[in-house]
């Protein structure tokens, strides 16, 4: 949900409106169902939800790597004004790893075990800017030095195995960051490393954004990352964008009854969760989404406008803060459906 006060120059990505679906044996999975936000250069934004609530799939169809089965059936994705929804194969190729790169959750799956580091960092650079093997290995290594990886001209011959799970994500991050992408985003990276790992590594995430004026989709379950990272945040809920706005406006003033539940739920830095199980019933199943808000159900404030029709349209809060629940309907002003 991206307000319509826009300054426009400044926009990287702008998703609007944005429809996902999936069809499966078991038939029509809407994983995500209107979703909008918007990033402008350099900024970071946090996507926040519970498991199954569309954050993947919604980076994913960014990209237009989508599983099988899964087809983006409405919307738009403006990327510098270019709308990829609408664009061919070979122009994602040419947008993927270089203007656009994606940090996975799994940096052992992201890797291909039987290449090395340093021809994995250095790929890119041959296929995308044409460099020569030689010239692209050595920038490889000021890369793996630029992510902090120690001893990078030996590391460069090493194999994904052979290095931690903190180093090798930062090798994955080197490789994503080699064309100085303008949108980088990341799908729960720092899940699997310890918490000291995990603060390097947002530290390091942090740097290399001042220095390289990229912007960020951070994807995490972490309240203190959100903190500590995002400008803005996007909570998630059912395929939706349930609420939207300035990090601040979100986590001291939440506005949607989820977003209050989810902050409670959220675990802190360092606990290991990897499902949120904490908020009272079931998140539903985007095979099977409640009509009307997808939160209702769960819901301990819902009446009887929320379990019927469409979902509620955003409601506007100030400062580009918005959330769709129909208890806000009395005081603010309806943007959009
Ligand atoms: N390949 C697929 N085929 C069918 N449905 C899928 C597929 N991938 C995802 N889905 C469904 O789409 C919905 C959204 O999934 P998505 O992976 O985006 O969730 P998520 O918010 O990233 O969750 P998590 O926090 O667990 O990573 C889910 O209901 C999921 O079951
Ligand atoms: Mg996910």
């Amino acid at each position: 949900m991206a307000g319509d006060q826009r300054d426009g120059a400044d926009t990287l990505l702008e998703v609007r409106d944005l429809r996902t679906h999936f069809m499966t044996r078991r038939g029509l999975v809407r994983a995500v169902n209107g979703v909008s936000f918007e990033l402008k250069k350099g900024e970071t934004l946090g996507l926040v939800g519970e498991s199954g609530s569309g954050k993947t799939i919604t980076c994913l169809s960014i990209l237009k790597l989508l599983p099988r089965g899964g087809q983006i059936v409405g919307g738009e994705i403006l990327f510098d004004g270019q709308d990829l929804v609408k664009s061919t194969e070979s122009e994602m190729e040419g947008l993927r790893g270089k203007r656009v790169g994606m940090i996975l959750q799994n940096s052992m799956a992201a890797m291909d075990p039987v290449f090395s580091i340093g021809t994995q960092v250095a790929e890119p650079l041959v296929a995308h800017e044409g460099l020569r093997w030689k010239q692209a290995i050595t920038r490889s290594v000021d890369l793996l030095r630029m992510v902090k990886i120690t001893d990078p001209q030996i590391r460069i011959r090493s194999y994904p195995h052979e290095l931690s799970g903190g180093m090798r994500q930062r090798a994955s991050s080197a490789a994503s960051l080699g064309l100085h992408p303008d949108l980088l985003i990341c799908d729960e990276p720092t899940t699997a490393l310890d918490v000291t790992t995990q603060r390097q590594y947002l530290d390091l995430l942090k740097d290399l954004q001042i220095s390289t004026g990229m912007a960020i989709i951070f994807i995490t379950h972490d309240i203190s990352i959100v903190g500590a990272l995002c400008d803005k945040l996007a909570v998630f809920y059912g395929g939706l964008v349930v609420e939207y706005g300035p990090k601040d406006q979100v986590l001291n003033n939440p506005s949607h009854p989820y977003t209050e539940a989810l902050l409670q739920a959220l675990p802190t830095l360092g606990e290991k969760t990897e499902r949120l199980r904490m908020i009272k019933g079931e998140p539903p199943h985007a095979g099977n989404l409640p009509v009307a808000c997808p939160f209702h159900p769960r819901c301990d404030q819902a009446m009887d406008i929320c379990k019927e029709g469409d979902a509620p349209p955003g409601f506007y809060l100030g400062n580009d803060h918005q959330a769709r629940c129909w208890l806000l309907e009395k005081d603010n002003e309806q943007y959009h459906r």
